[in-house]
């Protein structure tokens, strides 16, 4: 969905900032804000491009650079914790040859923490996009991404966000892949 196409579906109200934002993120393939992104929801809310800029720095939930196809989140509250996500974060990382933070080379994946995802009697959790996946151990975790390997298909790579750093630098650095 093309960004005209999202902003159609919001008043031109300010209080409308934060699901615009978070549709467009969850909407490009690079699951990220990009600066024509920026400019338009400014335009459409009648803010300044500063405004929003800041709005996304500000909310570590929103992204400007590029991430991969499918991101997965995995919950590092109490609950889960207790469950042993911290077993299922490091087959995870093995699994797709990754640190927490980083996207994988191919672009397929990206892996986070998340606080918790409201799933605590699933522990331990972790979701994919907008998929969760509970009672998680290394056997389950390596059948999901099966099936998401299988589904990886050669078009669909991530589009590069344009021209951030100026305008993003410091989060760009939060996210820089080893
Ligand atoms: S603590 Fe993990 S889902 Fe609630």
């Amino acid at each position: 969905m093309i960004i005209t196409e999202i902003l159609a579906k919001y008043k031109p109200e300010k209080d409308q900032l934060l699901m615009i934002l978070h549709e467009v993120q969850n909407t490009q393939a690079d699951h990220s804000i990009h600066q024509e992104d920026i400019t338009a929801i400014a335009q459409h809310l009648n803010l300044t491009t500063a405004q929003v800029v800041g709005v996304v720095n500000y909310y570590s939930m929103f992204h400007t650079e590029p991430r991969g196809k499918h991101i997965i989140t995995v919950c590092k509250s109490p609950v889960c914790h207790i469950k042993e996500a911290d077993a299922i974060i490091g087959h995870l990382e093995k699994a797709l040859g990754i640190k927490m933070g980083e996207t994988s080379a191919d672009a397929n994946f990206t892996l986070e923490h998340a606080e918790c995802l409201g799933r605590c009697d699933e522990a331990p959790v972790m979701s994919i996009n907008q998929d969760f996946y509970g009672h998680l151990n290394a056997q389950k975790i390596d059948e999901i991404l099966a099936q998401f390997e299988e589904k990886k298909t050669t078009k669909g790579e991530p589009k590069k966000a344009k021209g951030l750093k100026g305008l993003f630098g410091k989060k760009l650095k939060n996210h820089a892949r080893n």
